[in-house]
């Protein structure tokens, strides 16, 4: 770490009242909480999408103004720390996102917040630093990009509904702060397997919600809402499918028990008790309209996915949903669902 590095940290922890999370409850404004913010070290884009990626006080914030956003709670954009595979490497550079965010914002907590950056190489490492950033930080939660990868040919994927996770999962339930499942693109030998038939599906319209899906069902059917109820997760793009198809699902999963899968109740119920949505990059009102009916209003939360999709777009949308929903039920899905799940005004 290097010394204007540790200074910044020194002031943070100098500054731990300040950091203590003030923001302006305008009590109208809306908060959105999948959007993307990176270093260049990390940083797979070029031309605007970087220069928007690597902002926060210039155009980035300007459209929250114009916008009416109250609040932003950013996030080192995908793959960041999973698209590392050596641990070390991994390990360093999520402590150094991490670090880079708090001082970055560290002027402006009244805007912005973050979720953390974790190296899911190793459970007790990852819930170690997620700790280190919620209770020294003052981070939100954690946002992960799907699998990690992990092997010197890139081809170890880690899962975290594995028993050996249990241990971070634990200290994420005892922290009570939500972890956000993120898709990524997949690394090569899978790519290739998949995708090459059809390479225009890599990406947001098909792989990235098969890819994510499949993690956000593992850790449903092994068991861990079922190990730790009090667990909470959320996931992007309207669900990533799973809420629009939940009676096949449930179903289709009853046929499999004799497999000993370790579930004990069915993913309707997770969605109920454990899951939340939120709307980035999927502003699909008949969707909502459906997803309000399965799951509930109360498990679906504002977000736009910036800068992948642009800020106007979620205004307009989201302001235009005073047709199908009550002035109480919109504000909640804007603001009001967000400040219960991140606690912010706790
Ligand atoms: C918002 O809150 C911050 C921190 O409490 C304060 O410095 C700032 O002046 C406030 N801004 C507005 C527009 O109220
Ligand atoms: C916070 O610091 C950034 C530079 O890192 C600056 O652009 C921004 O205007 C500052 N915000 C406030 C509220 O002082
Ligand atoms: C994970 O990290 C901890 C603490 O550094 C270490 O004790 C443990 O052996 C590691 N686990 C694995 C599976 O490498
Ligand atoms: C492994 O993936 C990284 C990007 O995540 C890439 O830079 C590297 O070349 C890959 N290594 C192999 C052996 O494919
Ligand atoms: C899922 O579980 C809930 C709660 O136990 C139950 O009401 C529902 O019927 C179940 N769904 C299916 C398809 O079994």
């Amino acid at each position: 770490m290097n010394r204007p590095f540790q200074l910044a940290l020194l002031l943070i922890h100098l500054c731990a009242s300040i950091y203590a999370r003030v923001w302006n409850d305008t009590g109208v404004g809306t908060i959105v909480l999948e959007e993307a913010w990176t270093i260049p070290e990390l940083s797979t884009q070029t031309g605007e999408l970087n220069t928007n990626l690597l902002d926060i006080f210039n155009q980035r914030l300007t459209q929250m103004n114009e916008n009416g956003i109250d609040y932003m709670v950013l996030s080192c954009a995908s793959p960041c720390i999973q698209g590392i595979s050596d641990p070390a490497t991994a390990g360093a550079m999520a402590v150094h996102v991490n670090n880079v965010l708090a001082s970055q914002i560290s002027n402006s907590t009244h805007r912005f917040g973050a979720f953390a950056a974790l190296s899911m190489h190793n459970a007790s490492e990852a819930a170690a630093e997620l700790k280190r950033t919620v209770e020294e930080l003052g981070f939100l939660g954690a946002l992960v990009n799907d699998y990690q990868q992990s092997g010197a040919n890139n081809d170890t994927l880690i899962y975290y509904d594995q028993p050996e996770f249990d241990v971070f999962w634990k200290v994420v339930t005892e922290l009570d702060v939500p972890i956000y499942l993120h898709p990524r693109t997949n690394v090569a030998p899978i790519s290739t397997l998949l995708y090459d038939h059809a390479p225009w599906l890599i990406g947001p319209a098909q792989e990235f919600t098969a890819t994510l899906s499949n993690h956000i069902l593992g850790l449903c059917t092994n068991g861990v809402f079922d190990r730790f109820p009090k667990l909470k997760i959320i996931v992007g793009h309207l669900g990533e499918r799973i809420p629009s198809d939940l009676d096949r699902i449930d179903t289709q999963l009853l046929r499999q028990l004799p497999l000993g899968m370790p579930m004990l109740l069915n993913v309707s119920t997770y969605f109920h008790q454990n899951l939340y949505e939120t709307t980035s990059g999927n502003f699909a009102t008949a969707l909502l309209r459906l997803h309000k009916e399965t799951i509930g209003l109360d498990r679906i939360l504002y977000s736009i996915d910036y800068p992948f999709v642009d800020i106007p777009s979620g205004t307009v949308w989201v302001n235009g949903l005073d047709k199908v929903l009550t002035p109480e039920e919109l504000l909640y899905l804007k603001r009001g669902a967000a400040i219960e799940l991140l606690k912010l005004n706790d």
